[in-house]
């Protein structure tokens, strides 16, 4: 029996390891689980932890409104000398490249305690970004000594970097067992759908208005490396946008980084609930935001993981940064580099929503991120092989 502890924060990291919470809490016979959330955020990851029934064992809380990357590190790393000094787990797992991940591996390498990293190896080689996440996961992925990366071009990275191969396992991304599990999950269950209705409609935004065949341009975005004159710059193109297509819904789920509302009323004003065809809501949670997802007709994000999960829905994605460490979807033709530049936002959008033959062509569903069995595999290595737990 081993003792596993899985150390997360903010919402991508919880969508993430919420299946592998699951699928290594099913495992009893080889297994221990034990769950650290930090709470780097806290709405927003408590709507995860809900949607997937887990209850943290331990919750650092450390979230403060105005808190700046030297207070989640410095609090991640004091908090998590407590938890592993009391738990002492055999392993501790980390996902992907945020302030907790980094700063929870740094904390178990102090107590000696091996580190694996999910998600590991994805770079864009550019540590300002994203920023600071390349760093992130780069120092993580220094720590860790088992490596569970989500492609093959992941793996690749890790062995150019001199790790060795038999720590690194191909899984596929976890993000597509969430997804599928969610996906499913509205398919099967009507009464679900109905109430997923009444969520959006509760959030201000009414589906049926897409009933006739109206468009819906999906919007998210929150990366600090473009907070200032790059938010700026997204929101007064998604203005244009909402004026030159009135006929055009377009639905921006606000992250609730006060950095990324703050343009947002610069550019639209302080009042953001009567604005015609756009609208401002609060951060969905994850099974309403999957099913507008599905519902929309391309995405215009700065998000890692919708990156990944819109490709799998067959939507568009447009990609408010100018790098990104998940160039497989560039390279299938479905996700598309904008940065923040107001022209390349208005033509790229304008162009996919009037011509039709481009749409087609970069609407074709593609999954190079996985195939919703990421965990299992993980699971399997966690208890078959010996170097990993020895
Ligand atoms: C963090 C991660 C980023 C990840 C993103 C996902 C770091 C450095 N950043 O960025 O890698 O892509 O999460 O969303 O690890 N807030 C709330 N409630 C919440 C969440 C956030 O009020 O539930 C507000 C708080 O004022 C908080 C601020 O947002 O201080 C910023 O949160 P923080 O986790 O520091 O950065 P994110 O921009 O969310
Ligand atoms: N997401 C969500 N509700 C929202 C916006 C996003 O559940 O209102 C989900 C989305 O499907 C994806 C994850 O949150 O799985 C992405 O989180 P975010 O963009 O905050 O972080 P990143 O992936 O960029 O680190």
């Amino acid at each position: 029996m081993k003792k596993i502890m899985l150390v997360f924060g903010t919402r991508p990291e919880a969508i993430k390891m919420a299946p592998l919470v699951k699928a290594l809490q099913k495992d009893t016979e080889h297994f221990e689980t034990i769950v650290c959330v930090t709470g780097q955020h806290r709405e927003m990851l408590d709507q995860v932890l809900d949607i997937f029934d887990i209850k943290p064992n331990y919750d650092l809380n450390i979230m403060k409104q105005g808190q700046d990357l030297y207070d989640v590190t410095a609090k991640v790393l004091i908090g998590m000398r407590d938890v592993l000094k009391e738990c002492h787990p055999d392993i501790v797992l980390v996902h992907g490249d945020t302030t907790t991940s980094m700063a929870a591996a740094l904390a178990a390498f102090y107590q000696q305690i091996p580190v694996g990293h999910v998600e590991a190896g994805l770079r864009t080689h550019n540590i300002y970004s994203p920023w600071p996440e390349e760093i992130n996961r780069q120092l993580t992925g220094r720590i860790a000594t088992y490596h569970f990366a989500p492609t093959p071009l992941s793996k690749k990275n890790l062995l150019a970097e001199g790790v060795d191969e038999k720590h690194i396992f191909v899984t596929g991304n976890s993000v597509i067992d969430a997804l599928y599990w969610v996906v499913n999950k509205i398919q099967q269950d009507k009464k679900l759908q109905t109430e997923l209705v009444g969520i959006l409609y509760q959030a201000r935004y009414n589906i049926h208005r897409l009933d006739a065949g109206k468009k819906l341009v999906l919007i998210t975005g929150h990366r600090r490396e473009n907070f200032g004159d790059g938010f700026i710059s997204m929101c007064k193109a998604i203005k244009t946008l909402t004026e030159k297509y009135p006929d055009v819904d377009f639905v921006y789920p606000m992250h609730l980084n006060p950095n990324v509302r703050k343009p947002i009323y610069e550019v639209f004003g302080e009042d953001l609930s009567n604005l015609g065809n756009m609208f401002f809501i609060e951060p969905l949670e994850y099974l309403s935001f999957v099913y507008l997802m599905e519902k929309s007709t391309l995405v215009l994000t700065d998000s890692g993981g919708i990156q990944e999960e819109a490709p799998g829905l067959g939507k568009p994605v447009l990609v408010m940064r100018d790098t990104t460490e998940r160039p497989e979807a560039l390279e299938a033709g479905t996700v598309k580099l904008v940065g923040t530049d107001y022209d390349k936002i208005v033509h790229e959008v304008s162009r996919l929503l009037e011509d039709d033959i481009y749409y087609e062509n970069m609407s074709k569903a593609v999954n190079p991120y996985g195939d919703g069995l990421a965990c299992k595999r993980i699971v399997e290595e966690l208890r078959v092989n010996d170097s990993c737990l020895s």
